[in-house]
């Protein structure tokens, strides 16, 4: 499994990486990995901030428990992407299940993790949780509304998102533009994306207010 928490956090306004801002005593990256160490990966990529690898370090350590030998902590990239296929070339030979999953998704809950496992178990080349889209949905040019959307056609893609090895590490090498998620890069090389149920918890923390919904929600149910 590859972890990205590379992000600069700019959105956020944290004034740091986003991935290391608390939500409550302990950091997204450490809430985040709580939750991926509860579900089976035979090796668990790390991806930080440069010049932050020693304090995802430590929330590795925090979190790991008896599975420390399994994690390897890599330097991330300017985009979401490179910092994926930073991870991606620290995966031992043998991995042939990769899930890639946010960091910013700190609160994902174990189950999503297991449903796409199970995807790609059943013959899935690729496999992401989606959840439905609840707002009505209008295509825009500058000011103007040209169209409605039916909303029943659309969902929003979450993480982690499953693939078989030999699929995600293809459509990474022939990639040649920018895509916001895997999934979307693995579809362009020709790839059908099968859909899991996602999970609202499973929401990136992207805006402040994100954030407080975190913060929040940790408050709640303390871990
Ligand atoms: O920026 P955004 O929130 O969409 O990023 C999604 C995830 O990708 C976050 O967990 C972030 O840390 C990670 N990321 C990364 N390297 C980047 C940009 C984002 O690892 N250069």
């Amino acid at each position: 499994m590859i972890v990205v928490a590379a992000g600069s956090g700019t959105r956020l306004g944290a004034g740091g990486p986003k991935a290391l801002v608390g939500l409550d005593g302990r950091s997204i990256l450490h809430h985040a990995l709580e939750r991926v160490f509860a579900a089976p990966a035979a090796q668990v990529v790390v991806v930080a901030p440069a010049g932050r690898e020693g304090d995802a370090l430590t929330e590795v350590l925090a979190t790991a428990g008896d599975r420390r030998d399994l994690v390897g902590v890599v330097t991330g990239g300017p985009t979401r992407q490179e910092s994926v296929a930073a991870g991606l070339a620290a995966l031992w030979a043998d991995v042939e299940v990769v899930l890639v999953h946010d960091a910013a998704r700190a609160l994902t809950p174990p189950v999503v993790f297991e449903r796409v496992i199970d995807a790609i178990s059943a013959g899935a080349p690729a496999a992401i949780p989606v959840v439905p889209v609840v707002d009505t949905i209008k295509r825009v040019e500058g000011a103007e509304i040209v169209a409605a959307v039916d909303r029943s056609e659309l969902a929003a893609a979450q993480t982690p998102q499953g693939f078989r090895r030999d699929v995600l590490d293809a459509a990474y090498d022939s990639a040649t533009a920018d895509f916001t998620d895997d999934a979307a890069l693995v579809a362009a090389a020709g790839h059908e994306v099968a859909a899991v149920a996602g999970d609202a918890l499973a929401f990136k923390v992207t805006t402040p207010d994100d954030l407080d919904r975190a913060r929040a929600l940790v408050a709640e149910h303390p871990s």
